[in-house]
């Protein structure tokens, strides 16, 4: 089976859990891609895909809505699951409200999307310029930005059990080696 784990990320974060959730799928014998969106020419020969993008301003990055746009009807002829990396989920409410505020439910019923996720994400104030740090602080919906800075909050445990799960409704099985 081919699948492509294709990332839309700004500043690296989302595109490492792409790689660590490519790696994870490795393990059933997949033959797994990952990939930044805006890279991404063909899906035809992949048999399930895997998308994640990072949130900036509540919504995801613009280069996701414009791979779904491109590639949307042969998404939907596959097995598609979604996922978004963000820091409001580090909040207490964090879980509920990124499910509910940030997936488009449109898009995600038009591509058929099997099973959505959010993760936390990472940020650190060096990498991102200041009219990233406006733009954030400005449009953030959450109420404890501060300690949310300069922080990794990415479970890895978390992603690695989402993958299971994916690995299951795929119906693909780990590879012994002999
Ligand atoms: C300009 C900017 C805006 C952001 N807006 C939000 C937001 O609205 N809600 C949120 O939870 N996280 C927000 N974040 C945090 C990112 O979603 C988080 O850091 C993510 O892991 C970044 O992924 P990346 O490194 O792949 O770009 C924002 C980050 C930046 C730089």
């Amino acid at each position: 089976m081919k699948i492509l784990v294709a990332y839309a990320s700004a500043h690296g974060t989302t595109g490492e859990v792409a790689e660590f959730i490519s790696n994870n799928l490795a393990v059933y014998g997949a033959d797994v891609v990952h990939k930044a969106v805006e890279t991404v020419e063909s899906v035809k020969e992949y048999d399930a895909f895997i998308l994640g993008s990072a949130i900036h301003e509540g919504i995801w990055l613009r280069n996701m809505m414009l791979f779904i746009d491109k590639f949307e009807a042969e998404l939907a002829q596959k097995p598609v699951y979604f996922f978004i990396t963000c820091i409001r989920i580090a909040e207490a409410d964090g879980y509920d409200h990124v499910m509910k505020n940030y997936m488009h439910a449109p898009t995600l019923e038009k591509l058929k999307v099997r099973n959505v996720n959010a993760f936390g994400g990472a940020i650190q104030l060096k990498e991102i310029d200041w009219n990233e740090r406006w733009t954030l602080g400005l449009r953030y919906d959450g109420t404890n930005l501060q300690s949310r800075l300069n922080a990794d909050y990415r479970d890895w445990y978390a992603i690695g059990a989402w993958v299971t799960s994916i690995a299951k409704d795929l119906a693909i099985k780990p590879v012994m080696s002999a």
